[in-house]
């Protein structure tokens, strides 16, 4: 078959130029090629915030914003939610299939026997002030075992690899917890290894004087949908840190700190704590008119709406909008759901949300069920970021092994001075007096 091809004529020089069209995209550097003389460094692609430039091939997750899509290697997200576990699903990302039942139980066992923190990255914690965020705890954490790891750095060594992916995944949930419980001031919980990922999660944030935690099936299996959900979303603001911080070799503990910084952000990760903030300044059902007029006149966003990529319902969206109802079934309804609910009615019929195409994302309703499990607002970015860290490490490890990849490294545009005159520092302000 004719590979298909994109003609353009360069108005300066009237040359025309054939570039192969691939998959649906241009290769920026065939651009270069286009100039007016020899002086000229070649035409460059400009693309602030990256909102038509693909930076990598990748074989992970696959949306479609449009109809709403997403699909992990290949599954849609609502067969994994409903049939799958969060580990069973990091298998997937990670290794690109299903496991077995055999490769599961050793998976498992793996995660499972990585979850202890050393005693010194304790101790780090301890040092953390009675009042800090368990985000940035977490972050500072995350970047801090690569001091207790150091062989991490040989991120070409497959084996030593996999075992650091292991560690990541196993320890964040043990930071996680141990963040949220040195802000409550209560002691440090072991994992249990008897149990499940999130069952033991819930074990180091809830368990107090009881000799074994038992954790609800509900909410245990709520917090493992939730997981599944946030595991993964392709190119987005972490997993783009993830790789450019990756591309430079960084260990993968200083590099999955990077991304955590990113996620923290109150425009990625940092927006279901923003929504429930949203929600109480609204404080009642009757409120929400007059807040929708507010941000349609430019004040301030509705966090939990809108997505660079969804422009139709966030698929995440509907799934935790149904395991909210199993966990108030044993928690009783969060008053905050109402909020939302008729936050969400009036949106969706509003000219300003509709034309923008601007729907709920997948941070307008997790907060309302964390709040509901009794985790406070801060700890909602972490919430995202033990999952998430799966998802990361999938792109890490794709990025890696691209022979297309280099360090990643933008272009600008230089819009600044020509060379200037130099002004020693005593003759500055009297020239540029003299000058007015
Ligand atoms: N509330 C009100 N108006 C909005 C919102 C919102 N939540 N989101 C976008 N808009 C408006 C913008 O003001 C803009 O309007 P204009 O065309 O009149 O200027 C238009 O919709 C397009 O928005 P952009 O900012 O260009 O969209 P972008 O793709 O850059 O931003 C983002 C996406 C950052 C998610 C944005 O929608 C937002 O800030 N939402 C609130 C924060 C949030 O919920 N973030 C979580 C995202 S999901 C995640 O990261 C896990």
């Amino acid at each position: 078959m004719a590979q298909d091809t994109l003609a353009i004529t360069d108005s300066r020089t009237n040359r025309t130029y054939t570039l192969s069209i691939d998959q649906g995209t241009i290769r920026a550097m065939d651009f270069r090629q286009i100039r007016t003389g020899p002086e000229d460094f070649g035409l460059m692609t400009y693309d602030p915030a990256f909102m038509n430039t693909a930076s990598c091939q990748s074989s992970i997750t696959f949306i479609d914003g449009e109809r709403g899509i997403l699909r992990y290697r290949g599954y849609p997200i609502e067969l994994l939610a409903e049939r799958c576990t969060f580990l069973e699903v990091a298998y997937l990302l990670l290794f690109g299939d299903l496991p077995t039942d055999i490769e599961l139980k050793q998976w498992v066992n793996d995660i499972t026997h990585h979850t202890m923190l050393h005693e010194t990255t304790k101790k780090f914690m301890e040092g953390f002030r009675y009042d800090a965020h368990p985000m940035a705890m977490l972050v500072s954490t995350v970047a801090a075992l690569s001091t207790v790891y150091p062989e991490a750095r040989e991120i070409y060594d497959l084996n030593n690899r996999l075992l650091q992916m292991k560690r990541l995944i196993g320890k964040m949930p043990s930071i996680a917890a141990m963040s949220y419980r040195h802000s409550l001031g209560f002691p440090y919980v072991y994992p249990d290894n008897d149990l499940s990922y999130t069952e033991n999660f819930m074990n180091m944030l809830w368990k107090m004087v009881e000799p074994k935690y038992v954790a609800n099936p509900v909410l245990a299996r709520a917090l493992d949908i939730l997981f599944i959900l946030h595991a993964d979303h392709e190119q987005n603001c972490s997993a783009n840190v993830m790789r450019s911080v990756g591309s430079a070799h960084a260990d993968p503990y200083l590099t999955t700190a990077a991304a955590a910084a990113a996620l923290s952000g109150p425009l990625h990760g940092g927006a279901n704590e923003e929504v429930l903030k949203m929600l109480d300044e609204i404080g009642s059902k009757e409120n929400v008119p007059a807040y929708i007029k507010k941000v349609k006149d430019g004040h301030g966003k509705l966090m939990g709406f809108g997505h660079r990529i969804y422009k139709n319902y966030d698929p995440r969206a509907k799934i935790i909008k149904w395991t909210a109802e199993q966990v108030f079934q044993v928690t009783g309804r969060n008053p905050k759901l109402d909020i939302a609910l008729e936050l969400e009615r009036i949106a969706l019929e509003d000219e300003y949300f509709v034309s923008r195409k601007l729907y709920p994302n997948v941070d307008f309703y997790s907060g309302i069920i964390y709040q509901a499990m009794g985790f406070k607002p801060e700890m909602f970015t972490v919430l995202f970021a033990i999952p998430r860290t799966v998802g990361w490490l999938a792109q890490w490890q794709e990025m890696l092994s691209d022979t297309e990849q280099k360090i990643a490294r933008p272009r600008q545009v230089y819009t600044g001075h020509e060379t200037r005159q130099f002004v020693p520092i005593g003759q500055r302000g009297v020239l540029a007096s003299a000058s007015l």
